[in-house]
């Protein structure tokens, strides 16, 4: 068996952090793994020649924190790597006092059941190749960023300001806010993507999609709740096709914090 260290994740492993992703064929660029190492910490498992084999990170939002970035390369799989990082992840976060949080792809589920995580609800990823066809439309304003965040502290159910306002930064081009809702987004390694999409009602959700849907250059990613039905049509009808479900999961509680029916389109599994 090759020798290999576990390790904490520092601004020096950015590189090995990205083939991780790459190998995954995930979206993140450089600057999510900056983005996510400023949030929050995480670990790696590195060869004795320096090769970063598996990560995990932590971005702690308030009373749970989201476990996130769980990738090992390809060839170095079924060896037990991602359930150590895990646990170790687990094992801090319950140390601090916080419930562990994550959005599961299907490969990835079958480890976290194992490790005691329970399923609560669902989304899939949708994706457009072409350039959408929405109708101009002008409805949406900037972010107030007041209303913003007391509308995300009732969806998300957690404290993550420092994030969303570095999205705002990342594309400003897709940040729109209405009284009663509002949606960001980000450049990334494969696509754009546009999340999240927090709304109290169903016609903000939509009318903000398609303002947001104007300003992105395909090929264009959108994590869509599986009860947001409305938005799912739309989708559809732009010419989205589903890319690959995943499941958001809890450790040692049976439901997810936060209200999902005011979530519309989740930040990304590696956000929440
Ligand atoms: C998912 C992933 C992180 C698992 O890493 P790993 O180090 O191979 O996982 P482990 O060796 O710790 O697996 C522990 C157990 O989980 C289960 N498991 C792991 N990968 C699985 C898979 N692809 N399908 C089904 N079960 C799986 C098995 O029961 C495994 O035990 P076994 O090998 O004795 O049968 C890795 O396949 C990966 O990087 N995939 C791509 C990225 C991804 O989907 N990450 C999860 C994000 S939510």
């Amino acid at each position: 068996m090759t020798a290999s260290t576990e390790h904490p994740l520092g601004a020096e492993h950015i590189a090995g952090c990205l083939e991780l992703s790459k190998a995954a064929n995930w979206n993140q660029n450089e600057a999510d793994w900056r983005l996510m190492l400023a949030i929050g910490y995480g670990w790696g498992i590195s060869l004795a020649d320096g090769t970063l084999i598996a990560s995990t990170l932590v971005l702690p939002y308030g009373a749970f924190a989201w476990i996130s970035m769980v990738l090992v390369l390809p060839e170095h799989r079924r060896k037990g790597h991602a359930s150590h990082l895990l646990r170790v992840a687990i094992d801090e976060l319950r140390a601090s006092g916080l419930t562990p949080i994550l959005d599961a792809t299907a490969a990835g589920r079958e480890v976290y059941r194992q490790e005691g995580f329970r399923d609560t609800w669902t989304f899939k990823r949708f994706a457009l190749q072409k350039r959408p066809t929405v109708a101009t439309t002008n409805a949406a304003g900037p972010i107030n960023w007041r209303h913003a965040l007391e509308l995300d502290r009732d969806a998300f159910g957690g404290d993550r300001e420092w994030l969303l306002r570095a999205l705002q930064k990342r594309l400003p081009q897709c940040a729109f806010g209405a009284p009663d809702g509002f949606v960001l987004g980000r450049e990334g390694r494969e696509a754009q993507q546009i999340g999240p999409l927090i709304a109290r009602h169903e016609r903000t959700a939509l009318a903000l999609l398609e303002q947001a849907l104007q300003n992105v250059a395909p090929p264009v990613y959108v994590d869509v709740a599986d009860h947001a039905w409305a938005v799912q049509q739309l989708l559809h009808g732009q010419g989205f096709a589903v890319q690959r479900p995943f499941t958001r999961m809890v450790h040692g509680a049976d439901r997810a914090p936060g209200d999902k029916n005011l979530v519309y389109l989740v930040a990304g599994p590696e956000l929440g």
